[in-house]
């Protein structure tokens, strides 16, 4: 199991980053979590360009799904929903219609906020607009509040926190979670 890691924060503290560490740490032995790096290169979405011929970020963004099992997205919450530079990378990797590396790519949602839902808005669109795209979207659902008092020293160290994260991951390693309806 092969399990591709998209924070959509680019921020070098992000606590979304660091909670797809933790997950990465918490997978079962045989599964694996590389974290995609490339997501402040891909250029906003322009169907021109896209017909003509893609640029090499949003070639390595749509190779790197395509390579994956599964994708473990770690989104913030951005004035109550997912952030552009997710979007737009999910826009990217939700055409050419047909083949697109999102086409029925199973994809669980997770995140972390400084606020006290844990994004839970940010995660619903993620995944409303995953199914849009074409992606398998997982039922499952891990919405971190309070980041702050959660991490430290880069890691996840709320033991709840850590205890359902580390349940997730051997649920998605075993790809026992039923797809979302
Ligand atoms: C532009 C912006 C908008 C934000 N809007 C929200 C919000 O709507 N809800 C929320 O819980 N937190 C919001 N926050 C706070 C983020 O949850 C917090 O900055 C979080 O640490 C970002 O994730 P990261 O640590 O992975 O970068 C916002 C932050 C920024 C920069």
């Amino acid at each position: 199991m092969r399990v591709l890691g998209i924070s959509g924060s680019l921020r070098a503290a992000s606590y979304n980053s660091q909670l797809l560490h933790a997950a990465r740490e918490l997978l079962p032995k045989g599964a694996e979590l590389e974290l995609f790096d490339g997501l402040r290169e891909v250029p906003p979405y322009d169907q021109d360009l896209d017909n003509d011929g893609v640029s090499a970020p949003v070639q390595a963004l749509r190779e790197a799904i395509s390579a994956a099992d599964m994708l473990l997205i770690a989104t913030p919450e951005y004035n109550g929903s997912l952030p552009g530079l997710l979007k737009n990378a999910i826009d990217w990797a939700s055409r050419p219609r047909g083949s697109a590396s999102l086409a029925d790519k199973p994809v669980a949602v997770i995140g972390a906020t400084t606020g006290s839902f844990g994004g839970v808005w940010a995660q619903a669109d993620t995944r409303k607009v995953l199914g849009i795209a074409g992606a398998r979207v997982i039922d499952c659902d891990l919405a971190v509040p309070h980041a702050p008092e959660c991490f430290a020293d880069g890691g996840l160290v709320d033991l709840e926190f850590r205890a359902q994260l580390g349940e997730l991951m051997r649920r998605l390693a075993q790809f026992e979670i039923a797809d979302a309806a």
